[in-house]
């Protein structure tokens, strides 16, 4: 299911080859680069953001492009305060035209960095954001319609830490870089030279494009120096399609303290951690025993009609992410609490509105088109949508009230789909009919949606017709290939 560069790429090298490239990449052999912090707390200047095109090097030794927001890939972690406005400068010095999309944010739609945020090239945006929710780890990246993919596949993402001190009340590592390390996880194909290769083939955009290597903040294998301690992980799925099934080679616990939108009521331990595209969890480990650790993702089955095609290619190294080693120089202080910030369920007697949003991913039953469609990328837009019509900005989907609860009923047709919403943190009710596990019943703004979900959305955002807030697939070959609506809120 190779395109045509790819497999060409692919056959070249024996199965000999493959395996004596992989030695010479000696595994574990880059130190983790950790993403520069920049802090906004309490700062009136507004934040310069350049997205441009730059060199870096993914796999040691190979220098090749890419692009990022004031870094050679992905950008900087911003952190913010609540109650603060920050002012954002982003400048679009790439080639093409793009948003910004602040990924998590509970801000009114006209700061939101949607397809209707346009910066063309050139271009700078001026956005202020107020912050006010709870201490989070959110994110930014491109959102422009139809081409949103292969910017953040080219490297545009970046991180926002919202802090209101429970963190620090509650005594969680918190020396950035130190005992607090962002992981932003992706996945890429690789050339022979080393450079991200990004041509999904119809399939692939039905499926979503993956790769078969793993990357973590912008670099194949690397190696984590941690002290021997409690460490907090903030763990981004960056990846274009791909769901992490992350576990530690020891099988040691991920202690889970926070979603997307913010911290659990408690830590919940878990074995294994699957993180879909969009999703943040923040989760402690306890690397007190000293010993060296690797972090593993097992297997991706997620695609249209299971067993029949587009198989997400296994990841080389068995799935090997990155590895952990203790560094006892280090300061280790922080344990892990009992409790951390109660998380009220948002009250489902409440609910002004009830809707349904089938997630169209099919070639039959979709929407016009039919077999047709399948030469190119614009027939697949024909068979994505949500509700039997594909994204189209010029049409309101929803009309919300604001300062309403709504309750949102998402089908997937054949295929699991990180469902994510716009200006807001919803709660999940029930997935597939049950309760969520444990972790997931805190603030989230993406669900992974493998048959069914209900989330309770709370609208406390304005959104005109002008600005309308999105909600779709993060798959972003399914978002850019239709799989995507908007709402107003007013
Ligand atoms: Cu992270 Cu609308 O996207
Ligand atoms: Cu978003
Ligand atoms: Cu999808």
């Amino acid at each position: 299911m190779l395109t045509r560069r790819r497999f060409l790429a692919a056959s070249a090298l024996s199965g000999a080859a493959i395996l004596a490239r992989f030695e010479a990449q000696a595994r574990f052999a880059m130190p983790l680069p950790v993403p520069q912090l920049v802090d906004a707390r309490g700062s009136e200047a507004s934040i310069p953001l350049v997205l441009a095109k730059s060199t870096h090097a993914y796999r040691q030794g190979q220098s090749v492009s890419a692009m990022g927001y004031s870094a050679p890939v992905l950008g900087p972690a911003v952190r913010v305060a609540r109650g603060q406005r920050v002012a954002m400068a982003v400048e679009n010095r790439s080639e093409r035209l793009t948003t910004v999309h602040w990924h998590g944010l509970i801000i009114p739609s006209a700061e939101d960095g949607g397809p209707h945020n346009a910066i063309p090239r050139g271009g700078t945006w001026k956005p202020m954001l107020p912050i006010d929710q709870p201490e989070a780890t959110a994110w930014f990246h491109p959102h422009p319609h139809g081409d949103t993919a292969p910017q953040v596949y080219s490297g545009a993402a970046g991180l926002l830490l919202i802090e209101d001190g429970s963190g620090e009340q509650l005594g969680l590592p918190r020396t950035y870089g130190i005992d607090d390390l962002p992981l932003i996880l992706q996945d890429r194909w690789f050339d022979r030279s080393g450079a991200p290769v990004y041509d999904p083939s119809p399939m692939e955009i039905m499926a979503g494009f993956r790769g078969d290597t793993v990357i973590v903040n912008g670099v194949v294998s690397p190696l984590a120096q941690v002290p021997a301690g409690v460490v907090r992980l903030r763990l981004l799925n960056a990846a274009n399609a791909r769901i992490f099934d992350l576990r530690f080679s020891d099988r040691r616990a991920f202690h889970v303290i926070a979603s997307d939108g913010g911290y659990l009521s408690a830590p919940v331990a878990v074995r294994r951690l699957l993180i879909a595209p969009g999703e943040r969890y923040e989760v402690l480990v306890d690397f007190s025993d000293g010993a060296e650790v690797v972090l593993e993702s097992g297997l991706d089955d997620n695609r249209p009609m299971m067993g029949m095609m587009g198989a997400a290619p296994p990841l080389i190294d068995g799935g090997r992410v990155m590895k952990f080693a203790i560094d006892r120089s280090k300061p280790a202080t922080a344990s892990i609490p009992k409790s951390l910030v109660p998380v009220s369920r948002l009250d489902d007697g409440r609910i002004a509105a009830r809707r349904q949003f089938l997630l169209n991913d099919m070639m039959m039953g979709g929407v016009g088109g039919g077999m047709g469609g399948m030469g190119g990328m614009g027939g697949m837009g024909r068979m994505m949508g949500i509700n039997g019509r594909p994204f189209d900005m010029e049409r309101i989907d929803v009309e919300t009230r604001l300062g309403t609860l709504e309750l949102w009923h998402i089908v997937s047709q054949s295929m699991a789909h990180p469902f994510h919403v716009h200006g807001t943190q919803f709660q999940i009710l029930t997935l597939d009919g049950r309760t969520p596990p444990a972790h997931q019943q805190g603030w989230k703004d993406t669900v992974l949606v493998t048959r069914e979900a209900q989330i309770i959305v709370p609208l406390t955002q304005p959104a005109p017709r002008s600005h309308p807030f999105m909600y779709h697939c993060h798959i972003l070959e399914h978002e850019d290939a239709g799989m995507m609506g908007q709402f107003t809120c007013a």
